[in-house]
């Protein structure tokens, strides 16, 4: 039996929510690998909204085990915060189906002064983070400095690993100027949330080895998008994880072979939040009309996302690196009334055509989209549920996006609405 990976393709804000709620209809257990509530997954059920940001998708669902795997990075205030609004909302979290690794390392308010200072030094080179401190506390990571989930048990060990993380931290912060920060101060604040986080603590990567011995479904959840991956996007301008399938096991804590199908989430056109390069972006009439349409506002932060044009190259790519086998597109509707439709099929960079994305920050900024224009529809796509449904020219629109990046379309979204889903194949029986 198949497990199956769900990763954003673009620079993310694809949808994946509703696509993972979706998919862990199919699933026993979900997992976050990677980021932290930078991410914001809206799920729409029944008319009821929820907004998550670090809890896995599948919490809302009954009889199954969410997962909060070590390769997230976990603000224990931000969660609690979390638990508590999607415990107001009905939702039922129980150490029996909310299990965070042992092996997590933890965000600390000084990751989200640090996030502060960093950004406000760059000044007008800002990377345009969400300001959760996810930069900072992967840093610590690396730099072997973090204070992880199960250090809360042991509070001598909590303010060791403070004294030297402060050690090292105030330093910075005087060297930016900014108002240094006290270990004492954060001890008493971690004293004070561990109660609540402890409960939860498991042997994620265990739990996750039985349950695939035991061919149960495993649903990896990704966040954020391939674009924004800390090797392979558009770096400076990403966030501070590996989004692409690989860290689906190293940030669950399974072997490569476990993570299975690898569904990528593809928006039918290209947003993205925060500073950097975005060849199709479109500052103009098209990009207000896609963000009104579209609601392109951040989940996290309220930002306003930038819109553009679908680009093929980006996607490409992103599946390359990925290990994307099939995808999901979504908000498909968005485009219904556009007259005419473009989509970036190649770049252009120094009079020359490429059909890559480069790692320079230099030829990233330069790189011109080469286009070609679709007919436009001006029937609904919104809420179809079966391809008969769809006007025509926007069937013609899905197999042209599916010829461009090589890959099968295999779920299409037409709505946040759960079931506004038109699916080709389920990808747990691939
Ligand atoms: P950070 O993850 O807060 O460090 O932000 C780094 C970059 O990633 C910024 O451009 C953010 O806007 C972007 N980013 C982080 N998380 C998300 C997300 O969930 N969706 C879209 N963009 C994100």
């Amino acid at each position: 039996m198949a497990n199956v990976a769900v990763i954003g393709s673009q620079w993310g804000d694809e949808g994946k929510g509703k696509i993972v709620d979706w998919l862990s209809s199919r699933a026993d257990v979900v997992v976050r690998f990677q980021g932290g509530h930078n991410a914001g997954h809206t799920l729409v059920i029944d008319g009821k909204v929820y907004k998550l940001h670090l809890l896995p998708s599948g919490i809302v669902r009954q009889g199954k085990i969410s997962i909060i795997g070590n390769g997230t990075v976990i603000d224990p205030w931000a969660l609690v915060k979390e638990m508590d609004s999607v415990r107001a909302q009905g939702v039922e979290l129980t150490p029996e189906n909310l299990k965070i690794a042992e092996n997590a390392p933890l965000i600390l308010p000084i990751h989200s002064a640090l996030d502060a200072a960093a950004e406000a030094a760059r000044g007008n080179r800002a990377i345009g983070t969400t300001g959760r401190g996810i930069g900072p506390a992967y840093e610590d990571k690396i730099a072997r400095r973090s204070l992880r989930v199960c250090d809360l048990e042991y509070p001598e060990v909590v303010q060791q690993k403070l004294e030297r993380m402060m050690f090292h931290h105030n330093a910075l912060l005087r060297g930016f100027g900014a108002e240094e920060m006290s270990a004492d101060d954060i001890f008493d604040q971690l004293m004070d949330v561990r109660d609540k986080i402890l409960p939860y603590m498991a042997v994620t990567w265990k739990i996750l080895a039985d349950a695939h011995k035991a061919g149960k479904r495993i649903l990896f959840e990704g966040a954020q998008g391939m674009m924004l991956d800390v090797d392979h996007g558009t770096y400076p301008y990403v966030t501070s994880s590996n989004m692409a399938a690989g860290q689906a096991a190293t940030g669950a804590g399974v072997a490569p072979d476990a993570v299975g199908y690898v569904l990528g989430i593809t928006k039918a056109y290209t947003t993205r939040v925060g500073a950097g390069p975005f060849p199709t972006e479109q500052d103009n009439d098209v990009g207000q009309f896609l963000g009104e349409r579209g609601h392109e506002f951040g989940t996290t932060t309220g930002r306003k996302r930038r819109c553009g044009w679908f680009d093929a190259v980006a996607v490409r790519q992103a599946i390359k690196l990925g290990g994307i086998k099939g995808v999901a597109l979504t908000k498909l509707d968005v485009l219904d009334g556009l007259d005419e439709i473009k989509v970036c099929t190649a770049y252009e960079l120094d009079g020359e055509v490429i059909d890559y994305l480069p790692a320079s920050q230099v030829k990233q900024a330069a790189v011109k989209p080469v286009y070609e224009t679709i007919k436009g529809w001006s029937e609904t796509s919104a809420g179809a549920r079966s391809w008969a449904e769809l006007p025509a020219a926007a069937v013609k629109y899905v197999k042209y996006i599916e010829e461009l990046i090589g890959t099968p379309v295999t779920l299409l979204s037409t709505s946040p609405e759960r079931d506004d889903t038109i699916l080709m194949h389920d990808p747990f029986e691939v």
